[in-house]
């Protein structure tokens, strides 16, 4: 296990510290970047609503159930599934830590990509033909480069230790993404086309709620934003004391992830619509964020130029909490089960998944598809989290019960409910759709 200086496992310093890393873990580029494009393509406000309710039914109880077995065991996924489960569940740790591994390294390679053009940005403006650039940022050795830049600087808060490096990280850091944030949807608000914007993002398209598909996928995003089915938030928790109450906690983060996903709309609508670029949006999720973003920002001018980077700033941001709480799973599991110190096993989990980021961030086709593996991984792994909550750990409403208030504590029999019996058929019913859709992906990206 993984001691400090008295022998005892290293706990988050203050409840703040604690929220804001989980926060920090939650909200990065699938808020600002995926949430506002899906939302806009499923149905708007009405896709908007269906998410706040996936959120509340399945989010909320998810992450108080990975809360309940990484506090109650005190270990990070691979130890904490064998103590309360047994060597079988074990193996589902170990698909924790593997999904960690992948996510991370294309993670890593797009955070790159937002450095790049936060730094162009700053240094010579965003590009006159951000189609164009947007292939020479993404090819050759610039991705490279930075997908490494990105991993050094994950590796090095991530090897600081808990509150040393990712508590702190988190407290500096997290409020500068809130800042930014606020203040470009205020500026975004002003706006010529900021009506317009808010329209096609949240134009209730109630016929859009009845597809299938349209529930996989706010399912899918709401695990992916919510970092959960890898046991991220399992392994943040195992860092909790037992006063904290769980719930509080897993209500809070989920409701500030929400509320930098629904703002990030705010913000890039208006912007898109203010220049009538729209065409550009439908083409693809990259190509909302790097391609009509940046073209909007240089029609905008030198007032675009300093948004434009204040947005990838704060984009940057998020991508680096997300990519250190990714890279604590890995590392937490290296230290927990071959005890290791921090600092050896954060480094050679990081190095390792550096030299695996090399595939994605030399084929944005072969990225394209573990991405939509990695979420069909996330979903399998939901599934697996409730069953087990659900059905095998004993103790875990004990758990959530620990140190909760009154009125947490009254919630517990509903979220074990909601665990045991809508979690599994609903999670169940997202994986094959999102298995489904790693083979499309695979297919548009290789033939065959
Ligand atoms: N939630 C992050 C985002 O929205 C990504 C992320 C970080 C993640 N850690 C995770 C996703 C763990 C799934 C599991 O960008």
């Amino acid at each position: 296990m993984q001691h400090n200086q008295d022998g005892k496992r290293e706990l988050f310093n203050t409840r703040a510290g604690f929220i804001l890393a989980a926060v920090g873990s939650a909200v990065g580029l699938g808020n600002m970047w995926r949430f506002p494009y899906v939302a806009a393509e499923g149905g708007g406000a009405a896709f908007v609503f269906l998410y706040i309710i996936l959120t509340l039914a399945i989010g909320i109880p998810l992450m108080l159930s990975e809360f309940s077995v990484g506090r109650g065991a005190g270990l990070s996924p691979i130890g904490a599934l064998r103590k309360l489960g047994g060597g079988g569940w074990s193996l589902l740790g170990f698909m924790y830590v593997i999904t960690g591994f992948i996510i991370l390294a294309y993670y890593s390679v797009i955070a790159g990509w937002v450095v790049r053009y936060a730094i162009d940005g700053i240094l010579s403006g965003f590009p006159a033909n951000p189609g164009e650039q947007f292939g020479i940022v993404t090819t050759g050795m610039s991705p490279i480069w930075y997908h490494l830049a990105i991993m050094g600087t994950t590796i090095l808060i991530v090897s600081m230790g808990v509150q040393k490096g990712i508590e702190r990280a988190a407290l500096v850091l997290m409020p500068v993404l809130f800042s930014i944030l606020i203040l470009l949807a205020i500026w975004a608000f002003t706006l010529d086309g900021a009506m317009e914007g808010y329209a096609v993002y949240l134009k209730p398209d109630l016929s859009e709620l009845l597809d299938p598909y349209i529930l996989s996928q706010a399912a899918g995003q709401a695990f992916y934003s919510l970092s959960l089915g890898m046991g991220c938030m399992l392994t943040f928790s195992s860092y909790l004391s037992k006063d904290s109450n769980l719930g509080g906690e897993a209500t809070t983060i989920a409701f500030s992830d929400f509320g930098v996903a629904f703002t990030a709309g705010l913000v890039v609508f208006p912007v898109i619509y203010a220049l009538g670029i729209q065409g550009d949006v439908s083409e693809s999720t990259v190509g909302a964020l790097f391609i009509a973003l940046p073209g909007a920002f240089v029609a905008m001018g030198d007032i675009g130029r300093i948004v434009g980077v204040l947005f990838f700033v704060a984009l940057i941001v998020g991508a680096v909490t997300s990519a250190v709480s990714l890279l604590e799973v890995v590392a937490a599991s290296v230290i927990d089960e071959f005890k290791l110190p921090r600092k050896p096993a954060s480094i050679a989990a990081g190095v390792l998944i550096a030299l695996l980021g090399l595939l994605p961030a030399s084929s944005i086709d072969l990225l394209g598809v573990i991405d939509k593996l990695a979420e069909a991984m996330l979903a399998l792994g939901a599934f697996f989290m409730a069953i087990f909550v659900g059905w095998v750990a004993v103790g875990a409403a004990d758990e959530m019960r620990q140190g909760a208030s009154e009125r947490s504590k009254r919630m517990v029999p509903l979220v074990m409910t909601a665990v045991r019996f809508i979690l599994p058929p609903v999670i169940l019913f997202a994986t094959t759709y999102a298995f489904i859709a790693v083979v499309r992906e695979y297919q548009g990206a290789f033939g065959g």
